[in-house]
């Protein structure tokens, strides 16, 4: 047999599958694993995405079998499309800093830039028993870290209770000023935002109680109004996360509502940041969520969607690969019905 009777189809299929690699475009995949430029399974858990320049950073909770169970662990991916990401390191690796029972828990991380200070400072939801107490989420405070570069290993600086309240679940907002917030589950009381001081390690001041029991808290300005999502306090269980707007982020907040068909229960995931977009031809808002896997966290998985928004309406559509084109902030949700 001839030769070329083996090579041309071996050529042409090279060719032809470069073709195919090329013109895919690159999804994200609501619910599957989401691998890393090492193929391992992105650990950033209960994570945020922050920017600089034109690359976004994500922050999370590293929740890999191979860690030591005595610590715990926040990893940093890079990435410049939100699709790929590169696994920069394990930013934070933190010890049992307030002597706690042997299930405390780091979760929830958040990075923070300070302009005056040129610092990243990381804020983080510190819990845990002590001996004797055997409630597992009674420390309730905030855990801080700093570092000088965006995806350095980060210096444990101290915890505290923002403005002395108790304080689980954290959320983020950069508001489009550059001001930062931080969100916070104030479990008798409801939800607070308050306004970090400008080098970021301490808060300044309240800007608001809200008396709804949300968490996983999470903010969005768009076209002229505030957008705030939440999940009901279920643990790891998913539920309907809600949604309120308001002009100002003091407030008045409007009624909450339901951001998806409330018996999807959040399509299985729970909220963790709200990532705003701006295109040349459009702005388009993610739901950053998790759908967590308590009894195996190290495969807990992301859901993230591009949100309907807009006149004070949200809405969360059904879970569908999809991509996005940074330039231009146009979304295309896969076998989307008409
Ligand atoms: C959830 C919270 C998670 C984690 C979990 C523990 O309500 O959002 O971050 O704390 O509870 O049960």
């Amino acid at each position: 047999m001839n030769v070329r009777h083996f090579i041309i189809p071996i050529v042409l299929s090279v060719f032809l599958g470069t073709i195919a690699v090329f013109a895919a475009p690159d999804l994200i995949k609501p619910g599957e694993p989401w691998l890393d430029d090492r193929g391992k399974t992105i650990q950033a858990h209960g994570g945020g995405v922050i920017q600089q320049g034109n690359t976004y950073y994500w922050f999370g909770e590293d929740r890999s079998r191979s860690n030591d169970a005595s610590k715990r662990y926040v990893s940093c991916y890079a990435s410049q499309d939100l699709v790929h990401w590169q696994f920069r390191r394990q930013v934070l690796v933190l010890t049992n800093v307030e002597n706690l029972q042997p299930d405390w828990a780091l979760e929830r991380p958040k990075a923070f830039y300070s302009a005056k200070t040129g610092k990243y400072v990381l804020y983080f939801h510190l819990d845990g028993a002590k001996a004797g107490e055997n409630f597992g989420y009674n420390l309730a405070r905030v855990g801080v870290a700093t570092c000088d570069t965006v995806d350095g290993q980060y210096t444990y600086q101290t915890s505290f209770r923002p403005l002395g309240h108790e304080s689980r679940d954290i959320g983020q907002f950069i508001d489009d000023d550059g001001t930062a917030y931080l969100i916070f589950e104030d479990r008798p009381f409801g939800f607070r935002i308050a306004k970090l001081a400008d080098d970021c390690q301490s808060i300044e001041k309240e800007i608001c109680l809200v008396p709804q029991h949300l968490e996983g808290g999470a903010l969005v300005h768009y076209d002229g109004l505030y957008y705030f999502v939440g999940s009901q306090l279920t643990g790891w269980g998913p539920n309907p996360n809600q949604y309120a707007t308001a002009k100002s982020l003091a407030g008045p907040w409007s009624e909450f509502k339901d951001l998806a068909p409330p018996e999807t229960k959040t399509y299985g995931s729970q909220s963790t940041m709200l990532l705003k977009v701006t295109g040349t031809k459009t702005t388009t808002v993610i739901f950053m969520a998790d759908i967590w896997r308590p009894g195996a966290q190290w495969n807990s998985r992301y859901l993230w969607m591009p949100l309907e928004i807009g006149a004070g309406q949200l809405y969360l559509p059904p879970p569908a690969p999809w991509s996005l084109d940074l330039k231009t902030g146009v979304t295309q949700i896969q076998n989307k019905a008409p």
